[in-house]
């Protein structure tokens, strides 16, 4: 039986490259939360900002020692979920596929195109078979409300972008980056899956702030991406986006209503209930 969610937001956030220091909480607690789906990335850290709880996990582990590939997604979720978090936010490094999303502007992402292929994407498996909706993978009122912490916090922010998730770690080559693009991606990243998934599978509303770093290998004229072009643009926005967080905080509603996401899996199963017991 799952716990029924209360009416205060705690906000988990995922960061990635470039906040693995973390957000700026008060009475932050760091601690070590141990999941039946193996190592998180690290400790979280917990504490409060503007009244609401903020719960962070640093994607990549301290000092960003653990490769896209090698992410334990199903952990990270479920600790974040065992946290008590409401809703879940991920801030994280993309590269534009677009002329029009420049490096050093935001991206509030809505919809995902799965490229990876070597990752543990889900909860359930044998035994235990569920089927979430994916259609609209992001929720709407926690990426409005993200988008609009952004643009409060400074940050140039676009709507409505489509992620490429590729499996990494080396960057894609032009033609798979054109291709990319003629599949109406707008920016790539190597993180955002299957977090997603699994964000829904644990009935977490999801919502992804993409930080623009590069313009990916598309541009005919331009090297590939560079590695240290792509820190000096993320440690440029990084005070962007912990200003972000805090700005989420202060215009989230006193109250959180339901969402439809927090129901997710009520008609997920296949399996038959009395297997669920
Ligand atoms: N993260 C940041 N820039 C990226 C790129 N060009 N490709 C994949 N992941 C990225």
């Amino acid at each position: 039986m799952r716990a029924e969610k209360s009416s205060f937001w705690h906000i988990g956030v995922i960061g990635g490259s470039g906040l693995a220091a973390g957000i700026d909480l008060e009475d932050a607690q760091e601690i070590l939360v141990s999941s039946p789906f193996g190592e998180p990335s690290g400790p979280v850290v917990t504490g409060r900002l503007g009244g609401v709880r903020f719960t962070f996990m640093a994607r990549h582990g301290a000092g960003h020692r653990i490769p896209p590939g090698a992410v334990n997604y199903r952990a990270n979720i479920d600790v974040l979920k065992r946290c008590g978090v409401t809703d879940l936010v991920s801030l994280s490094a993309v590269g534009s596929l677009r002329e029009g999303l420049a490096p050093g502007q935001f991206v509030a992402v809505d919809q995902f195109i799965d490229r990876t292929t070597s990752r543990e994407n889900s909860f359930f498996g044998p035994g235990l078979v569920a089927h979430v909706s994916l259609a609209d993978p992001v929720c709407g009122r926690l990426s409005g409300m993200l988008a609009a912490a952004a643009r409060r916090a400074g940050g140039d922010v676009h709507q409505d972008g489509c992620y490429v998730a590729i499996e990494g770690p080396q960057f894609s080559t032009r033609a798979e980056s054109r291709m990319y693009q003629s599949w109406g991606a707008d920016v790539i990243g190597m993180t955002a899956m299957p977090e997603v998934r699994l964000a829904r599978e644990a009935e977490l509303p999801y919502a992804l702030l993409g930080m623009v770093t590069d313009y990916d290998c598309w541009r005919e004229e331009e090297a590939g991406v560079e590695v240290t072009d792509v820190l000096a643009v993320l440690h440029a926005n990084a005070r962007t986006a912990r200003a972000t967080v805090a700005a989420l905080a202060a215009g989230l509603p006193s109250v959180r209503e339901p969402s439809p996401i927090d129901m997710a899996l009520e008609h997920a199963f296949i399996t038959a209930s009395d297997a669920r017991d």
